[in-house]
């Protein structure tokens, strides 16, 4: 029980990663405040939590909107006074050549996936106590990419710049910060990815993971087994970019 009534944040908490990452806090005393747009998907995450005898709740916040973040971030310490992970898991995926990318399409992108973690990072950190941690979730198209997703891959480099940076700006004992380059992850964005679909990225099913087996990688950096880890990303990727 590493995460025994500690406030835990996370944003895409209503499906995939973040869900699972929702129940594995939970799972382990946390009060996860579970972050997303669909009030139904966020009602099961909590239904699922509970149901396993945890604690959670449910805050509807669409990332795209700054107000509407900033807002969520005060109900959160009107009712807690405090966060003690923070969990950066919500992403989109634009699939148009930059050469015909509107770029409006590029800033909601950049809004949703990167900006949001600056700005949850900026409000929720005075409010961090010492132990406290921050997981931003990135992907392995920071490193290793395909054509059609150049804003997708552009913002999880920035996150894990950012992550980079900012550990140079936290007291390691107050709030560490880490990021998390998932490979293929058996969720929605992984199928609905018309790169996928069609081939141009190739995924082995053999060596695609659970959003389980991320979640627990995240737990860990999360929790205080991870004291003298700050400002890297881990690959949790099956070996993915290892390949040859
Ligand atoms: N599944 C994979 O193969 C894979 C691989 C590498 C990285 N990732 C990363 O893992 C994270 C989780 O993705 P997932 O695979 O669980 O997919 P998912 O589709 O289940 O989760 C993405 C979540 O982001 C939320 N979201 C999107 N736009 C939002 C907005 N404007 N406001 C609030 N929430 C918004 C969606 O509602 C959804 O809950 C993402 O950051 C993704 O980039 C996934």
């Amino acid at each position: 029980m590493r995460f025994t009534d500690k406030v835990c944040l996370v944003t895409g908490g209503t499906s995939g990663i973040g869900r699972a990452t929702c129940q594995r806090l939970g799972a382990e005393g946390g009060l996860v405040v579970a972050l997303g747009r669909d009030a139904a998907d966020g009602a099961e995450t909590v239904r699922l939590i509970t149901q396993a005898g945890g604690k959670a709740i449910f805050i509807a916040c669409d990332l795209a909107k700054p107000r509407a973040v900033a807002a969520m971030v005060k109900k959160v310490l009107a009712k807690f006074q405090r966060v003690d992970v923070l969990v950066c898991d919500a992403a989109m995926m634009t699939f148009e050549p930059l050469a015909e990318l509107p770029l409006t399409q590029w800033d909601l992108l950049m809004l949703v996936n990167l900006r949001s973690l600056a700005q949850l990072t900026q409000l929720c950190l005075p409010h961090m106590p010492p132990g406290s941690a921050i997981v931003a979730i990135s992907s392995v198209h920071a490193h290793q990419t395909t054509a059609g997703v150049v804003p997708y891959a552009t913002s999880k480099g920035g996150m894990e710049a950012f992550v980079r940076g900012m550990s140079r700006e936290l007291d390691i004992r107050q709030t560490r910060i880490n990021a998390i380059a998932p490979g293929a992850v058996d969720t929605p964005m992984l199928w609905s990815n018309p790169n996928v679909k069609n081939g141009v990225e190739v995924i082995d099913k053999a060596t695609v993971g659970q959003p389980e087996e991320v979640a627990a990688a995240i737990a860990f950096l999360a929790s205080s087994e991870a004291s003298f880890i700050h400002g890297t990303t881990l690959a949790v990727d099956g070996g993915r970019l290892a390949q040859l």
